[in-house]
Formats: structure tokens, sequence, C-alpha cells
């Protein structure tokens, strides 16, 4: 039994301190010195496929308005928890967590998250302990404010990621033995961002009905799907209990399957950016085509994001040299981030995708 109790005082996850599959917190300084330097009177920056939201997190402090959109259900909540505004009592949700770590997993009954993910992606004990107490968080949601929900959701999956039996996302668990963890749930960090707006729709349908100076794309940029990645999460925080398949337990995928992982992704990112209405697209992009995995391979070709970026402004390429997160693996050599900048010139944009805005395919 976790015997530790947890205070106001006790140091609590920032957003970065989470495992996710092309994370840019570690670019972020270079991200933004190259947006500094390239973009002019922008006060609005959009980043339409956010991830953790380290890049918004970074927006938050330099634009006026920040709009931040995923379309998991997982990263939605993280959102609302990190930047959301709403009521929340701190006191009321530190006496929560205690009350949650305080649960002796041997005196619980098992549950749906012990059945299914129990001694594989989490030692038995504790994945009795994590479906327990999000059975606990549904059944109080009548006396949780909406913004109190995240927190407690967000909170726990900041406290999971730290003792899952992975490499980082959920596609596969190790084949080890399981040590036994003594999980501790701990306060994510809360914040009340008013500049900021929170979105959970596929980027293609959101390009339609924004407007902002800046728009920032991280696309992923290979056949992984990351509703595939973080299935677990996903269905932790529907908590609609869906049937599991297969020894990794995963979900049927019947939504948010990205075209961008797939061979239409080309096509999706011509239309994103045909649509977008903005003064300056900047995308993230790597050179993982060079792959020693095929499912690693790029689904778009670097030069291909520059020709269509072209269509509408006068695009700058740069790149940096960058190990980035793939779990472990290194399946490939010479990685390289890329971002382009896009300075929008509207006129040729309409001309170039003249077809395309008229609702034809291109
Ligand atoms: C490369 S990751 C972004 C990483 C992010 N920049 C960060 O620092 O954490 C790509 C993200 O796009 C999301 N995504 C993929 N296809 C999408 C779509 N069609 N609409 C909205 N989000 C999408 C995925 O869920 C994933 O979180």
């Amino acid at each position: 039994m976790c015997k530790k109790i947890i205070t106001k005082y006790t140091p609590r996850f920032n957003l970065e301190s989470r495992r996710y599959i092309g994370c840019k917190a570690k670019l972020i300084d270079w991200i933004f010195g190259l947006i500094q330097q390239e973009t002019h009177d922008a006060n609005s920056f959009c980043d339409i496929f956010a991830g953790t939201g380290s890049v918004s997190n970074r927006a938050i402090c330099l634009f006026d308005h920040v709009t931040i959109n995923d379309f998991l259900y997982s990263n939605h909540v993280l959102y609302h928890a990190f930047f959301g505004v709403g009521e929340w009592n701190e006191e009321k949700i530190l006496q929560m967590l205690n009350e949650f770590n305080a649960i002796d997993a041997t005196q619980i009954p098992d549950n749906y998250f012990s059945i299914n993910y129990g001694d594989k992606y989490f030692d038995y004990l504790s994945a009795r302990k994590i479906g327990y107490v999000r059975d606990l968080i549904e059944e109080r949601k009548t006396i949780l404010s909406e913004k109190e929900y995240c927190v407690l959701i967000a909170s726990l999956i900041y406290s999971i990621d730290r003792i899952a039996n992975t490499l980082g996302h959920f596609e596969a668990y190790r084949k080890v033995k399981i040590v036994p963890q003594n999980l501790l749930i701990k306060l994510v960090d809360v914040r009340q961002c008013a500049n900021v707006d929170i979105f959970q729709k596929d980027a293609n349908k959101l390009a339609r009905e924004i407007h902002t100076d800046i728009v920032y794309m991280d696309p992923p940029y290979n056949s992984r799907q990351y509703s595939r990645f973080y299935h677990v999460y996903e269905v932790l925080v529907k908590w609609d209990k869906p049937t599991l398949y297969s020894d990794a337990a995963k979900p049927k995928f019947t939504e948010n399957n990205s075209d961008y992982c797939r061979t239409a992704a080309l096509e999706a990112f011509t239309d994103l950016i045909a649509h977008i209405d903005t003064k300056f697209i900047v995308v993230s992009y790597n050179n993982t085509y060079k792959s020693k995995s095929s499912s690693s391979e790029n689904k778009i070709k670097l030069e291909q994001i520059e020709e269509v970026l072209n269509n509408c402004g006068t695009t700058k390429v740069f790149t940096h040299k960058h190990q980035a997160f793939n779990a472990g693996k290194t399946d490939f050599d010479d990685h390289k981030e890329y971002l382009f900048i896009t300075e929008v010139d509207n006129e040729k944009r309409n001309r170039s995708f003249a077809a395309l805005l008229r609702g034809r395919q291109i």
C-alpha cells in the first residue's frame, strides 16, 4: 500500500513529463526561434495536430490567442486539465488523490482494467487499482466540475505512464516478468489559460472553420496510427469498456484513424493547405523515409510537402539533427527534423487550389 501523502507542495507533472511519439518538447527553442525570425504581425497561433500540447504550451506565452486541437480523446482531456478555464477546488482534488493513493489493491475486486491489462501493460495490482480509481472518478462525475474531472483523469494518465510496462506506447507490452510497482497518483500542473480554445476535431474539418495568423502542423509521418499507439489511454478516458482483442488487448479501431498515416496522406495534406485561412503555415516533418522498417517510412515525401506549400506562397526550409523518441529502437540513421515556413499569398493559393476550393478533387 502507498503511504505517501501528496500536498500542494508535492512537485506536479508538467506537460512534458509524458512519453509520446513525435513530441516536440526538445525542439521547442529551435521551432520558436525560427517562427519568431520568419513571421511578423502574428497575434494568434493554431497547433492543429497538437499531441502532448508541447508546442501550444510555448505558444501560450507568446501569442494573444492559441487554438489547440487533436482528435484523440485522451489528448483532449489533458488540454482541458493543463489549460482549460473552469472552476476547480485544489483541496478537494488533493484529498481525493490521497484517498485513491491509500487504496490497498489487494482488498478491492477485479475490474475491466485489471482483467484486460493486468500483467500485460501494468503489473496486476496496479492495473486493479487503476480500474478501480477510474470507476470512482466516473461515479463522482456529478460532484466534480468539468475541470476537476479532467484534472483527475489527467493526473491518472501521467502517473500510470511512469509505471507502464511498455517502450512508451501501447502498440505492444514488454514480454518480461513484470515487477510490482508502487503507483502514486500525483497532480498535474493545472493552469487556467484564458487565451486558449480547445478542439477535438479532424484537422481538415477544423481548417475550414478557423482563422489564425500562424498555423503549426505536425501531422503523423508514417503508417503508425496514434489511436493504436495510445489505445489504452483512449479506453481509459472514454470508459465505455469495449471488447478488446488479441494478446495486445486492443479495441476495434472504428474512429480516429488518420489519413496522414495512409497512402491518402498527400491528398489530405493538399486539402488542408488549400482550406486553411492563415498568414503563415509552419510544418514539422522528418526524414524517416530512409527508415529500415516499412511502418516508419514517411507517407509524404519532403519534396512533396515543399511543392504543395509552394502553391500558396514562398517557402523556406530549415533542418535540425535530432534523435527522435522512437520507443528505444533506432530504426533509421541520419534522423533530421524539418521545419517548413510559408508566408501565404492568398491570390496564389486561390489560383493554385481553385478546383479543390470549388469542391472538386485535383
Ligand atoms: C506528430 S504528433 C504531434 C506531436 C506534437 N507536436 C507534440 O509535440 O506532442 C501528431 C498528432 O496528430 C494527431 N492526429 C493525427 N491525425 C489527425 C487528424 N486527422 N486530425 C487531428 N489530429 C490528428 C495524432 O493524434 C497525434 O497526436
